[in-house]
Parts: C-alpha cells; structure tokens; sequence
C-alpha cells in the first residue's frame, strides 16, 4: 500500500526546503535561482497550505518586470557560482539581474487559481497584479505573435529546452564565434540527460546576440535565424488570457484589449494545424514549415478551450504506445529518446495541465488515465523534474519544486480523483 500521506508530507518539505523566503528555486543545486514558470507552479503548490505565501512568490516574480512589460525567465535575485550562464553573460539592465527572455505565461492562471481559493481575501493582491500581467500578456501581443501565434526567440523560451520543435530552425544558426565557455549543468545531472553541445553552442550565440542587440525586440526580430511559432506558448497564453480577463473584470479593468488578444490568439492556433501530421505542431518563421512533431505541448489545445478529435486520437495513441505518459515526443517518431530532457521523456507540470484541460473540455477518462501515470510515477519514484516515459526511472534534478506542487494541486489523491 503506498502511503500517499508520507508523500504530501515529503512534497510540502520539498516546497519548504526550496523556499528562499519571497521566492522558490527549482531544486537546490542544479537551479539556484528563481524562474518564471516554475514559480507560477510553485504558487499553486503553497496556495492549499499558505495562499499568503503563493501571492508573494507571484508578486516576487513581477517585481523583476521589465519596462517594456516583459516578465524574464530566471531572476538572479543572488549570485551563484554554479549556475551557467549567469546575469554577466546576459548583460540585461531589469530591476531585478535577470535573463533578457521570457517564459510559459501561466502566471495568470495560476493567480486566479489562488484567488478563486478565497476570492474576499486575495481580491487585494490579485488586483494589484492584474495591470502587470496585461503588461506581459501586452508584450507577447506586441513582439511575440506571427499570425497571432506565439513565437520564442530561444528554446528556452519555450520552457521545452532541447525539444524536437526546434531542432530545423537551430540547425540555420551558425555559432562560430561563441567561444569558450563552462557548462554547469553537466556537472550536476548525467550528460545524457541534457542537451548536447550542439545545442548548447547556439543557446550562448542566440544569448550573445540578444545582449549584442541590447535585448531590443525590434533590432532582435530583424534577420534573426530563430523565431518559431509555439503551440505550447500559443496554448498557454490563450488560457492565460482568459483567466486574466476573469480577475480583470472582477477588478474593474478594461476587458476591450483583453478580448482583442482572444480572438487573436484563437485564429493564431489555426496557423499551427500541422494536416499533414494531423497535429498541432510548431512553425518556423523564418523559412515557413512545419517541425513535424507530435510533442506534449500539441496537447495543451484542451486547456486553451479548443475541442480537436484528432487530437484525442493522437493522445491515445502515444498513450498506447509508452507505459508512462505522456512523452514529450511522440514515442513512434523518428527522434525519440527517453532520457534526453523534452525528446522523450514525461513532465509531470506538463501532464497536469493537459489533464486540466481534459478534464474542462468532458474527457474525464483521458484526464484521469494521465493523472493515474503521473501519480504512480511519483510515488513510486520521487519528487524528480521528469521521468523516463518507458521505464519510469526519475532523470534530471531530485525533490523538484514543480514536481513537488502538482503533487500537492493535483496528482496526489487528497487532491480529488479517483
Ligand atoms: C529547464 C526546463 C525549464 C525549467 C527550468 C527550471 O531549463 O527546461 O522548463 O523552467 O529548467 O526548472
């Protein structure tokens, strides 16, 4: 009998020893710093025990907000040696030492997931963060859409590091001139868990141009070799947008713009129909095709509201097709590999909110067959960032925050479920 009891103790620990007092690091170590998706997650995780506690991580989070409305990716609140590439390599001047992209917008989401617990008395600071996050959600509108897609400029951007997605678009970057430079994540997780040097070469040299260009968004979107169309980001804005516009017209906050980013965003998901793959898939930019790819954020349309059969089926199939879902990259293409970070293997954060859209749109069955993996997964093998999809050994960094916190929100049993 597996004590889910021990496994929420052992989660909120996690949560607590990775707390940093107003913000929380992925895990200690390999992730010394604050980033942004991870700490949108972070928040739900303490909004059960501590609400007042989830605010602060979110309001710590905008308060590293740039001017021009952009909310970075990692925040560099304190200098850490073991961590590259650092605020010296970014060369951005925010409010708070930060990398100059951004990352997944779920903030909003998460914020009215906070609120919703106890309306009366968020009602305060989810007011306060409301202009912020139209800010941010404005910014993508304004730099970040092509069609009304949402584009990232760096695969890290896309919080999917070494996805497939990318692999066409990075292989048009030539890095000559990055130079020499230390890794620091290969030193603490197993190399064949991470990216290669291939693609760590042109992470720095898109990194270096972006601090070249002063991280302008418009000399940035100028002849730039990488700019690709995300489902995932397109996904989790149009969701984010929505949640937003509730808290905003709850604040008395202009919903008109807020609208016209809806209907946007909505005809930018037709752009990313890939007919071909029968999937949606992501879109390079520059040159116009398609990835060819069946990834775990093809599967996040639920959660942006937009029904698609053939979507079912894909999730099924790749459902079928490994014992632990849902991989990152369908288990039967080409580039499958069930270690390697975002080509293969299983996110939990992922998982959670493919199954909340599931779950909204009336696939209950499909939503409760992804939290029943996700959760015997943790429970039989830990808190890790992510889990091979075929043999379920936990890869990447331990006592994961994000791993910890879904646990909490969703996948343990005390959560609701079956
Ligand atoms: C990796 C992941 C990214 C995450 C970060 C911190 O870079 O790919 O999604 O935000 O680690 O956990």
């Amino acid at each position: 009998m597996t004590d889910y009891q021990a496994l929420d103790d052992e989660a909120r620990k996690i949560l607590r020893d990775n707390d940093r007092g107003s913000y929380t690091v992925p895990t200690d170590g390999l992730y010394p710093y604050q980033w942004n998706w991870d700490s949108a997650f972070a928040a739900m995780g303490f909004a059960g025990s501590d609400p007042d506690r989830a605010w602060t991580e979110l309001e710590t989070l905008f308060s590293g907000q740039w001017q021009n409305g952009m909310v970075p990716h990692i925040l560099f609140h304190k200098p850490d040696p073991g961590y590259f590439p650092g605020p010296d390599v970014w060369g951005c001047s925010g409010p708070i030492p930060s990398s100059g992209i951004s990352q997944p917008p779920i903030a909003a989401t998460m914020a009215r997931k906070v609120w919703e617990q106890d309306k009366g008395a968020g009602h305060p600071r989810m007011s306060a963060l409301v202009p912020k996050i139209a800010a941010w959600h404005r910014w993508f509108m304004q730099w970040r859409t092509d069609r009304g897609a949402v584009c990232i400029t760096h695969p890290w951007e896309a919080g999917r590091d070494n996805a497939c997605d990318w692999d066409g678009a990075m292989a048009a970057i030539d890095p000559q001139g990055v130079g020499e430079y230390t890794r620091r994540d290969t030193g603490h997780v197993d190399p064949a868990m991470r990216p290669t040097k291939q693609d760590y070469d042109r992470y720095i040299w898109l990194v270096q141009r972006g601090r070249r260009l002063e991280w302008d968004e418009e000399q940035m979107a100028r002849d730039t070799p990488f700019r690709v169309a995300d489902p995932g980001m397109t996904f989790m804005l149009l969701r984010a947008t929505r949640d937003l516009r509730a808290m905003a017209e709850a604040t008395g906050f202009d919903t008109d713009e807020i609208d016209a980013w809806i209907t946007r965003l909505r005809a930018g998901v037709e752009t990313l129909w890939n007919a071909e793959l029968g999937s949606y898939d992501s879109r390079d930019v520059v040159n116009g095709g398609f990835a060819q790819c069946v990834s775990n954020a093809s599967f996040l349309n639920w959660y942006a509201g937009i029904e698609n059969a053939d979507m079912l089926a894909q999730l099924d199939r790749v459902m079928d097709a490994v014992p632990h879902g849902v991989p990152s990259y369908d288990p039967e293409g080409p580039k499958f590999d069930a270690k390697r970070y975002w080509r293969g293997p299983t996110w939990g954060i992922v998982n959670t909110l493919i199954a909340w859209g599931l779950e909204d749109c009336g696939h209950a069955a499909q939503a409760e067959r992804v939290r029943r993996t996700t959760r015997d997964l943790i429970a039989e093998h830990g808190f890790a960032e992510y889990f091979d999809p075929i043999d379920g050994s936990p890869a990447g960094g331990g006592r994961f925050t994000w791993t910890a916190a879904i646990w909490l929100a969703w996948a343990t049993p005390a959560a609701g479920g079956n």
